[in-house]
């Protein structure tokens, strides 16, 4: 006898985004096996509408703001359309489906997140703000509720690959790679200077313009040591950043016999998210490979925590807990928003950054209310600061 094989069901948060594209040309790599249950975007409706046609989505989520003429679009699609602030968690509820893939950028990615918990339905994670918000509370509904928690970020992929098989208590150190970005040579003295086409021009990866700016800033790497605490279940200490300028090495595991695994692969976001979705089987892909006749060098340096200020302040919000981090993610947000507007210069980021971690109400262990609260007054109190 045959078995029909399920597709798997999937909705994709962002999918108008870098990573929500990337996902949807992986989900192109095969088909057969998924149905794509809902999508969503900001203010991107062209591009949603175009692809809930050709994915056949069953659901759309549009959380800004619509024009009458954009109104009329959705409406002619006949299927389910969610609006408003409340659009993503409404098109979670509604819908029975296998698999989040969270890929919008920003707190807006957190509450969505919650309400996937609760419907014990697994995650893919490119939405590292999730869990630099709210990692404790995240991960003990994971646990509770047996979710299933699958990194996207290139890094947190390598690391979830080289735990596979492994104790995670047998962890000594997990060994975070980072580009060192578009200033990795810059001196510091000359960072107040730099523009802004020069912050989105990543050296090694195309992404989503915040993340990018994240990336010169080294706040991504900040975020992401965060994330990795959470994640795999290990002390701030037990975290260690390396800069790796080519992007080859994703990510390493020391274990506490001194064996270290790595990951690696070309710098293309559509391996560690093919994998996320296909988790545990691997599928073929026609992804680039390493060329390994033209790979010269893999070369290794400690980043300069006095230059990149924002990994520094980072990694002190992670040690500090409560709503520290929470308050430090809102307060770059809106950094990076008014750098991205031109309204401040680069050097600002973590100035403002630093300023806001420092005057909040800090609240040692906090609800989701509390998490809340602490990222709406940064919000206003860096709006008011730019
Ligand atoms: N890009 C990468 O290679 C990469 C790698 C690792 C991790 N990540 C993480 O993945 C997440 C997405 O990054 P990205 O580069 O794909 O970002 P992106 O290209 O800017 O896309 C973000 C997506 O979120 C939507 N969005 C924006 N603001 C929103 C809001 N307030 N509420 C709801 N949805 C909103 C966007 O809609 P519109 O299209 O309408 O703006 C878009 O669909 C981030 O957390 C990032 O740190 C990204």
């Amino acid at each position: 006898m045959y078995l029909m094989a399920t597709r798997k069901r999937i909705i994709i948060l962002g999918s108008t985004g870098s990573i929500g594209a990337n996902t949807l040309s992986c989900v192109d790599q095969a088909p057969e096996e998924y149905d794509i249950i809902g999508l969503s975007t900001h203010r991107n409706i062209g591009v949603v509408l175009q692809q809930v046609k050709r994915h056949a989505a069953r659901a759309v989520a549009v959380t800004g703001p619509i024009a009458d003429a954009e109104k009329k679009e959705l409406d002619k699609l006949k299927i389910a359309v969610f609006t408003g602030p409340s659009a993503l968690v409404d098109l979670v509820r509604a819908h029975d489906f296998d698999l989040l893939v969270n890929a919008v950028v920003g707190a807006a990615g957190f509450v969505p997140t919650l309400e996937a918990l609760e419907k014990k339905v697994d995650i893919a994670l490119a939405n590292k703000e999730t869990l630099v918000i709210g990692g404790q509370i995240v991960m003990r509904k994971s646990r509770e509720n047996r979710v299933q928690l699958l990194p996207i970020d290139s890094e947190h992929s390598a690391v979830f690959q080289s735990l596979l098989g492994e104790n995670y208590a047998d962890i000594e150190e997990v060994i975070l790679t980072a580009s060192g970005g578009p200033f990795r040579t810059t001196p510091a003295a000359e960072l107040k200077n730099v523009t802004l086409s020069q912050a989105l021009h990543h050296p090694n990866w195309n992404m989503g313009k915040k993340i990018t700016i994240d990336s010169a800033t080294m706040m991504n790497k900040g975020l992401e040591v965060i994330e990795a605490r959470w994640l795999f279940d290990v002390a701030v200490d037990q975290i260690r950043v390396v800069i790796h300028p080519q992007s080859i090495i994703h990510s390493m595991v020391c274990f506490v016999d001194g064996s270290v695994k790595a990951q690696l692969g070309v710098p293309d976001m559509r391996i560690p998210i093919q994998f996320a979705l296909t988790f545990p089987r691997r599928q073929r892909s026609d992804f680039p490979r390493i060329d390994w006749r033209t790979l010269r060098e893999l070369t290794f340096a400690a980043p300069d925590l006095d230059k990149f200020r924002c990994l520094a302040l980072a990694i002190a919000a992670m040690r500090a807990g409560g709503t520290a981090p929470a308050v430090l993610n809102a307060a770059n947000e809106r950094a990076v928003a008014g750098f991205l507007q031109q309204q401040i210069t680069f050097d600002r980021i973590p100035v403002i950054v630093e300023r806001a971690v420092e005057k909040h109400a800090f609240v040692s262990h906090p609800t989701v209310e509390d998490l809340l609260s602490a990222d709406r007054w940064a919000r206003e109190f860096v709006d008011r600061l730019r």
